[in-house]
């Protein structure tokens, strides 16, 4: 077979890595892919993963590679390509392709639908008010029944999360205290500067405290699959402190839930979901990745996304033991019912180092040292993100820059040996969190 992965990151590293591995892939292209993805080999015949210089934005280009190539199966890994309906685009020239079409996409491209969604078919998710830039002007006075249950969730702690309808990487979501904080965070939202199109609606929803958990199903437009849990860290400081980010880190499993808890709440998430897209002709074929909020009240789905998460997939894809060709075949066919998703016991934890200054200015071009060394430790793989080579060096390229990823017998040996791998690379300016997967050993759940 001769597949094509699209995207750079270390998302894409981590799934050439694991399809490298299957023995039905005799061919391999990533566009654009990274230095690292550059190193992988295939497992069949020796032979190298070549990166092709096309953004993963760039539709036709792709498809002409796609169709040039006779690619049997096309790979997505980011959220925009498939907010822009390459899924559609492929398939109405007869090529096979993995993630979810546009409508499908529309989940995780549109906070306001996904929350219509969930109110309409009862799943889980936080209370919420939905306003349109129409509306705005007078969104205090509506007689909307909503508006009265968001005057009562308002009272309860006097916070809010105002969410920019469509993508906005990451920087869409504002926690307000109060109207006034509310109210300017939906003015600089409709104003259209900051946030376009994406700020023509806005979410208002409750603000949910809780343990906060990354869940992923593979779904192939009738059943839904559900993987182990993980657990992210989007701040960029340790006890998660300072900005947002895409994600400084990641472990699975995480001990927050049973795996008798875990199958209740794919239950309570995944079987209305399904039925939801039955009734409204979205036909859903991909990974569903809910943002969940474990809270004293049960799990509330936070939002959705479409894609695998980055760094979830690390984890998730070095605990994998099935063949992701299979999977990604049946995923696209609508054959999953008859596959068994087969996980590592291990455990599994993903370290970023980003360059300094990241989410905010960097510099790229730095030198890394140490790569080698650090991939050659047992049970670790350094998946690469933002790097580039230059000559015969690898060379910083982006924010996150690397995800070293290490197994262990359980969470606390697989963070020693993650940590004991990032110790020997180096880069200038290099900053990463010392604390991931720590909050698995602090009862609460919440930082240490
Ligand atoms: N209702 C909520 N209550 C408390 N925190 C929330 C809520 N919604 C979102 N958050 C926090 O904000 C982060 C980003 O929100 P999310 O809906 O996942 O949007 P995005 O990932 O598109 O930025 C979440 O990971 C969570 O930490
Ligand atoms: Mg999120």
């Amino acid at each position: 077979m001769k597949i094509l992965v699209i995207g750079s990151g270390g998302r894409e590293h981590a799934l050439v890595w694991k399809l490298a591995q299957s023995s039905h892939v005799a061919q391999m292209w990533c566009a654009p892919g990274n230095a690292g993805i550059a190193q992988e080999r295939l497992a069949k015949n020796g032979a190298a993963v070549e990166c092709v210089n096309i953004a993963a934005e760039e539709l036709p280009k792709l498809l002409a590679f796609a169709q040039e190539k006779r690619a049997d199966l096309t790979v997505v890994g980011p959220d925009n390509p498939l907010a822009l309906g390459i899924v559609d685009l492929f398939q109405q020239h007869g090529l096979k392709i993995w993630g979810v079409n546009q409508k499908a996409a529309q989940f995780e491209s549109s906070k306001f639908f996904s929350q219509s969604f969930m109110e309409k078919y009862g799943i889980p998710t936080a209370r919420a008010f939905t306003v349109t830039s129409d509306e705005f002007p007078h969104w205090e006075n509506s007689r909307r029944a909503d508006q009265r249950e968001f005057n009562l969730f308002l009272l309860a702690n006097n916070k809010c999360v105002v969410k920019a309808d469509g993508l906005a990487l990451g920087k869409g979501v504002l926690i307000c205290n109060g109207r006034s904080e509310i109210y300017s965070a939906m003015l600089e939202m409709f104003s259209g500067r900051k946030f376009g199109d994406a700020g023509k609606k806005v979410v208002l929803q409750e603000y949910l405290e809780g343990v906060e958990v990354s869940l992923h199903a593979l779904c192939d437009g009738t059943t839904a699959k559900i993987f182990p849990t993980a657990q992210d860290h989007k701040r960029a400081f340790d006890g998660d402190l300072g900005l947002n980010t895409g994600g400084m880190g990641t472990y699975s499993p995480t001990p927050f839930l049973t795996d008798v808890q875990l199958a209740e709440i794919a239950k309570k998430i995944l079987e209305p979901f399904m039925r939801g897209c039955t009734e409204e002709g979205i036909d859903y074929r991909g990974i569903l990745y809910p943002g969940v909020m474990l809270t004293k009240d049960g799990p509330k789905v936070l939002e959705f996304n479409a894609r695998f998460g980055d760094p979830e997939t690390q984890v998730y894809l070095t605990r994998l033991e099935n063949d992701l060709v299979e999977l990604l075949d049946a995923s696209v066919d609508g054959t999953l019912d008859k596959m068994e998703l087969k996980w590592s016991p291990l455990a599994s934890v993903c370290v970023v180092m980003a360059s300094g200054g990241y989410p905010g200015n960097y510099a790229k071009g730095k030198i890394i040292s140490g790569l080698d060394v650090a991939n050659a430790l047992p049970q670790t793989k350094v998946f690469h993100a933002g790097t580039a080579r230059a000559g015969d060096q690898i060379v910083t390229n982006g924010g996150r820059v690397l995800g070293v990823t290490a197994l262990g017998k359980d969470l606390k040996t697989a963070q020693a040996a993650a940590y004991a791998a990032v110790e020997y690379i180096q880069f200038e300016g290099v900053h990463y969190r010392r604390d991931i997967a720590a909050k698995a050993f602090a009862a609460s759940g919440n930082p240490t």
